[in-house]
Order: C-alpha cells, then sequence, then structure tokens
C-alpha cells in the first residue's frame, strides 16, 4: 500500500461522507470516552439515543462520580455487556478523585483506569489528543485484512499485533481521523457481506479486491 495516496483517499472520503454523530461534535474527553464504551459492542444507530441520555443526565465527570451505580445502569438498560458501564462508573470516580476530574490526558496513565483495554485507550487518545496509537477493532481488522490481502486469522492475538504494528505509519498525524475513518469504512462499505466495493474510496490500493479475493477475508477460524 502507498501510504500517502492511500491516507489521503482514505481521509477525503472521511471528511466528506462521514455520519453524524452526537460524539462527532465534542473535543470533551468524557463524551468521547463514554462513546467509545458504549460503540465497542453496539452499533451507532443503538448506541445515539442512549448517549444522549446518558449525557444528558449524566452531563460530567463530577455528576457521573456522585452517582449511585443503580441509577447509572439504568440508563444502559437495554444495552447489555453491563460489565461495561461499571466499569465505566468506576474508572470515572478515579478520575474525580485521583486526576482532579480531569481525563489524563497521557495514555499510560488512562490505559490504567478500571476497563480501558488497548482498543479505549487508542480511539480515545487519537480522537481527543491525536496520540499516533492504531485503533484495531473488529471492523479495522476486516478492513485491513482485505486492503492487505492477509490471511492471517483473525481471531489470533499475532495478527492484531502485527496490524497495530503495520498500521503504526499511518497514525504519525491525523490519528484521531485515521481511525475512525478506517472504522467508518467498515462499517459502511467494506461490511462483513454485501460489501460495496463499487463505492470504496480506496478500491485502488486494496488487494484482495485486485484479486478477487474480497468475500473470502477475512479469515476466522472458529474456537
Ligand atoms: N465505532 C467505534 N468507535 C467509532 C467511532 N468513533 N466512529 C465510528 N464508529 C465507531
Amino acid at each position: 500500500i502507498e501510504k500517502n495516496e492511500f491516507k489521503d483517499d482514505l481521509l477525503n472520503w472521511f471528511h466528506e461522507n462521514k455520519r453524524q454523530m452526537p460524539w462527532r461534535e465534542t473535543n470533551n474527553p468524557y463524551y468521547i470516552w463514554l462513546s467509545e464504551v458504549m460503540l465497542q459492542q453496539t452499533q451507532v444507530n443503538t448506541v445515539r439515543p442512549y448517549y444522549n441520555a446518558f449525557i444528558d443526565r449524566f452531563p460530567t465527570i463530577q455528576e457521573l462520580s456522585n452517582a449511585k451505580e443503580e441509577d447509572v445502569l439504568k440508563y444502559w438498560e437495554g444495552l447489555g455487556y453491563y460489565s461495561r458501564v461499571r466499569n465505566f462508573h468506576e474508572a470515572v470516580k478515579e478520575v474525580q478523585n485521583e486526576y482532579n476530574g480531569i481525563v489524563p490526558d497521557n495514555p499510560d496513565e488512562f490505559k490504567k483506569l478500571k476497563g480501558v483495554g488497548p482498543y479505549t485507550n487508542a480511539a480515545v487518545m487519537s480522537i481527543v489528543y491525536n496520540h499516533p496509537i492504531p485503533a484495531v477493532d473488529g471492523n479495522v481488522l476486516r478492513v485491513w485484512s482485505r486492503l492487505t490481502c492477509n490471511q492471517q486469522d483473525i481471531a489470533l492475538p499475532k495478527t492484531k499485533k502485527d496490524f497495530e504494528e503495520e498500521l503504526q505509519p499511518f497514525v504519525k498525524t491525523e490519528s484521531g481521523d485515521f481511525n475512525q475513518a478506517m472504522m467508518e469504512l467498515g462499517a459502511t462499505i467494506c461490511t462483513p457481506k454485501k460489501t460495496l466495493c463499487i463505492m470504496c474510496p480506496v478500491q485502488n490500493h486494496c488487494l484482495a479486491f485486485a484479486k478477487g479475493q474480497v468475500s473470502e477475508l477475512p479469515v476466522k477460524k472458529k474456537k
């Protein structure tokens, strides 16, 4: 992949076509963090109303950290994966008590917080502060395996590690937009089935497309 041309094509497409989302209208790290936690196992359109109701009820770190767990859980009812919100609530209390209510802007500090794994760390730190960290979620595993025609099993940790290394050169600048553009491509064009290659802004950079192997990728072995 020609790094600069690929990245320009992807970012131009993203700037012109990105879907409007409430968390894309803010730089508030607490709101971006909340959105990434909600988006982890849940699709954008489901998350939207939950996100809006949650920030209406708990508009600041301080207000969330003062809330009772049962009240917070009510605002998550229906989203599932409730450990996500319990961890998030705990982590927000840590921020309130140990960081004066300011979300750490240093990835080494941020990732120490409860529930903040490599994906959440990369997503929040790149979107809010442009830290150069690739955010590799399921969308990105699929997109990158196709772009590079990589036959490795995406369920293996080694594959994710390799992809993070390969993506490192692309996130030196505009990392937040690059990471979100990769996710957006995966959600709207480079989908699991019925891919829309005909509309893809980076079709001419895609090795799987060139070889006619898009529908065979990614490789994902059952456990
Ligand atoms: N999925 C998870 N995070 C996302 C984001 N910031 N934009 C679009 N889809 C996402």
